[in-house]
């Protein structure tokens, strides 16, 4: 009997322990609905995986258990949120956790303000908004209009192609991005087409080898091409950020005009925090912007009847005018419209993320302190309760009239939290109106056919590969 006590007891025991260490999720202390994990080690990384991206396992995720769900990050519990109504209650949250944003460090640094959270974060990002200030942009504008139509801008490039000629979108996008980025947040060294062609160069392969650990995880050897090749282009960008500090302190720069840079430097207290935070700023400016600027022209390219529409508007609030300036751009309405769409339909960025260190309560459930609670922005923007047909694009859901009723919550594709939204929205909705108004007056633009153009959802949406258009010059 005896031993029959001892072996019942020994076995309830290891079937405990099999299936504490079997369902991490049987530890949940939560009510939140969601998944168990798919393995004790990976939680549901796997099934992200199969779904192509965070962003679609979150559609599919919240399509099944509502707007507000759970998973398994790794080992680590994760929340997400999908309404504007739990975006509403979130408002207030600044910290971000680090654990979703660990795979683009080696390229941004720890020290990125992308990972400072409270007093730290606070302060870098008061003091890094001032470059994104009104009086800011105000002075940008002629920078952005001077890029678009330099002598190897891409609006001289356009003109020079015949109707037949199969031009790269996305590739000239993101020389525009980079070039308009570049010189108006770090200065005057960025007057130099070739270090900025190097740099380009550079940064593409930088963030290349990160976009490849976004769908393979397994990170080759040190040795190896792939890492000696990444570590190169990270010491050129790092020694670039470096050069144009010193050219900044030698020439007292900032009696010029207070940049970026110059927010950066009197903020940071090391060499690699001002790397860190630079290259993160780089990567908010050029990945972001290109891509919107992709994505509209290709929908622009699909859509004539919203690229005619557009033309009118232009032609009627610039008149004669060459270029936008700030009381024309307050009266782009429907160019506007058009961005927005674009920013809704392709969902730019498709996600945000917060973490609070106290236990909190969201939409009647509680959150248990240090949960990263992600932000669905994408799932919201293509929630057909708030966009009926979310694949169709039409600006004219951004009219006055389809606006009035809807919470700015379903339309956060900048995030909302915590005064911690993207400092750089208001920079990149004027670089785009103003390359826009010159290319749509000066071009009919259309797509070349057969092409499938595939999303690809990373941190960033991007094509999966480059769009062809054609261009035909207008009279
Ligand atoms: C289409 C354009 C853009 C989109 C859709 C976009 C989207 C976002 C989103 C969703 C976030 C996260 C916000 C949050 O955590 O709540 C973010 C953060 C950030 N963005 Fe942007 N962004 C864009 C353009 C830019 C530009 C032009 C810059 C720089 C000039 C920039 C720099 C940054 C930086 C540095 C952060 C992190 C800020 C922090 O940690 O506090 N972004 N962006």
């Amino acid at each position: 009997m005896l031993d029959f006590v001892i072996f019942a007891v020994t076995f309830l025991t290891v079937l405990l322990v099999a299936i504490i260490w079997l369902y991490p999720s049987s530890k949940k202390v939560t009510t939140i609905p969601g998944l168990d994990p798919s393995t004790s080690e990976d939680g549901n990384l796997s099934d992200i995986a199969r779904a192509g991206s965070l962003h679609e396992f979150l559609m599919e995720t919240h399509a099944q258990f509502g707007p507000i769900t759970g998973f398994w990050w790794g080992q680590t519990y994760a929340v997400s949120i999908a309404s504007p109504d739990l975006f509403k209650q979130h408002a207030s949250v600044f910290d971000r956790p680090t654990e979703l944003f660990k795979l683009f460090e080696p390229m941004i640094g720890p020290l990125s303000i992308q990972y400072a959270n409270g007093a730290d974060g606070r302060k870098r990002r008061q003091c890094y908004d001032r470059a994104f200030e009104h009086e800011k942009l105000h002075g940008y504008y002629e920078t952005f209009q001077k890029v678009c139509c330099a002598s190897n801008g891409v609006v001289k490039k356009w003109l020079d192609k015949g109707e037949q000629d199969h031009i790269p979108l996305s590739e000239d996008m993101f020389s525009f991005a980079i070039k308009s980025a570049l010189f108006t947040l770090m200065g005057e060294s960025f007057n130099d087409e070739k270090l900025v062609l190097s740099v380009k160069t550079a940064y593409d392969k930088a963030w290349g080898e990160m976009e490849h650990r976004l769908t393979d995880p397994i990170i080759p050897n040190e040795k190896s091409p792939r890492i000696k090749q990444f570590d190169e282009a990270l010491k050129y960008i790092q020694n670039t950020v470096q050069k144009v500090v010193q050219h900044r302190k030698a020439h007292n720069a900032k009696e010029q005009g207070h940049l970026l840079i110059d927010a950066i430097l009197e903020v940071s207290s090391s060499e690699e925090q001002v790397n860190s935070d630079t290259i993160t700023y780089m990567v908010g400016a050029f990945h972001t912007t290109a891509n919107l600027l992709t994505w509209c022209i290709y929908f622009l390219a699909t859509h004539s009847d919203v690229q005619e529409k557009l033309l009118k508007e232009l032609k009627k609030v610039l008149g004669d005018k060459n270029v936008v300036d700030d009381q024309t751009y307050g009266q782009l309405s429907y160019m506007n419209q058009v961005l927005n769409e674009t920013l809704r339909c392709a969902v730019v960025a498709p996600w945000a993320a917060r973490v609070q260190d106290f236990d909190t309560e969201l939409g009647g459930h509680r959150i248990p302190k240090n949960t990263p609670v992600i932000h669905a922005l994408g799932v919201v923007l293509h929630d057909e309760k708030f966009w009926p047909l979310p694949n169709k694009f039409d600006p004219d859901r951004f009219s006055v009239e389809q606006s009035k009723n809807r919470s700015s919550y379903t339309f956060s594709p900048f995030g909302f939290a915590g005064k911690r939204k993207c400092p750089g929205y208001k920079f990149s909705y004027l670089e785009s109106a103003i390359l826009l108004s010159t290319l749509i007056r000066k071009f009919k633009i259309s797509l070349w056919e057969d092409q499938v153009v595939q999303p690809v959802y990373g941190l960033v949406t991007h094509p999966q590969e480059e769009i062809w258009i054609k261009v035909a010059k207008r009279q």
